[in-house]
């Protein structure tokens, strides 16, 4: 199997159930001509990630990774009215092509982009009692992985749903001897997932346009009552 293959097989799925829209092509070619790397969820992803926060019936949900907003408005879109989103990028350049595909799509008022480092945005949002969220989306620089999932279950309820991407990187997730600090936080965020009781969580492998990768599922299990 080539990437060839699973690229056509992305694009036969894509083309029969996630119909081409404006503001998200809008906001792919805006990312290309910004020069931001295109590591964006792909299409059906995206989509995965809609159907997940309407199954989910999520009202408010976090995001950690912005890039240009593309997974933002693909998760933004699945929001009830009065729902909201908070998105965190550290890059001002990824912020501002992220603001104007958001606006463009009509989401501004929906969605907040915090810019900084997100071990600092979401201290903010715990500073400020923002969460319980009905979904967190963990999408930023991997080492900072298990952190991340720290901060995921602080600002989580009992039902809250966690994905993480990139869990798989290309099968590399099992080589206990990497030295890439991608890898050792990918390892140890997963570890983590074993070993907390107040979660039940599984990975998934994907092969797609992007290549070799997956998501981690993550089921908050117990309330933050009991989360101390
Ligand atoms: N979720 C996006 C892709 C995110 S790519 C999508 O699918 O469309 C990862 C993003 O995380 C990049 O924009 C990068 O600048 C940002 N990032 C990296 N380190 C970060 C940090 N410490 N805090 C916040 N954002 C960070
Ligand atoms: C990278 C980051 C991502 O979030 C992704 O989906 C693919 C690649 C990266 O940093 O290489
Ligand atoms: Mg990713």
């Amino acid at each position: 199997m080539s990437h060839e293959q699973w690229t056509a097989v992305d694009r036969y799925f894509t083309d029969l159930l996630v119909p081409s829209d404006p503001a998200l092509d809008a906001a792919l070619e805006a990312n290309a001509a910004a020069g931001l790397p295109p590591i964006d969820v792909t299409p059906n992803q995206g989509k995965l990630l809609h159907l997940l926060a309407r199954i989910q019936g999520a009202r408010t949900i976090l995001e950690i990774g912005t890039l240009g907003g593309y997974s933002t408005i693909w998760l933004a879109r699945a929001l009830p009215a009065g729902g909201r989103l908070i998105t965190l990028e550290s890059a001002p350049k990824h912020a501002e092509v992220a603001r104007a595909n958001i606006e463009r799509a009509g989401l501004s008022d929906i969605v907040e982009i915090r810019l900084g480092q997100a071990l600092d945005t979401l201290s903010q949002l715990d500073a400020e009692e923002q969460g319980p969220f009905d979904l967190i989306f963990i999408d930023a620089d991997k080492p900072n992985n298990p952190e991340y999932f720290k901060w995921a279950l602080k600002l989580s309820r009992r039902g809250t749903m966690i994905i993480a991407d990139n869990v798989v990187r290309k099968g590399v997730v099992i080589d206990e001897a990497s030295t890439d600090p991608n890898i050792q936080g990918i390892r140890r965020f997963n570890e983590l997932l074993a070993a907390e009781p107040r979660v039940s969580a599984t990975a998934i492998q994907t092969v797609g346009s992007k290549g070799y990768d997956g998501f981690a599922i993550i089921l908050v299990t117990e309330s933050n009552d009991s989360l101390s």
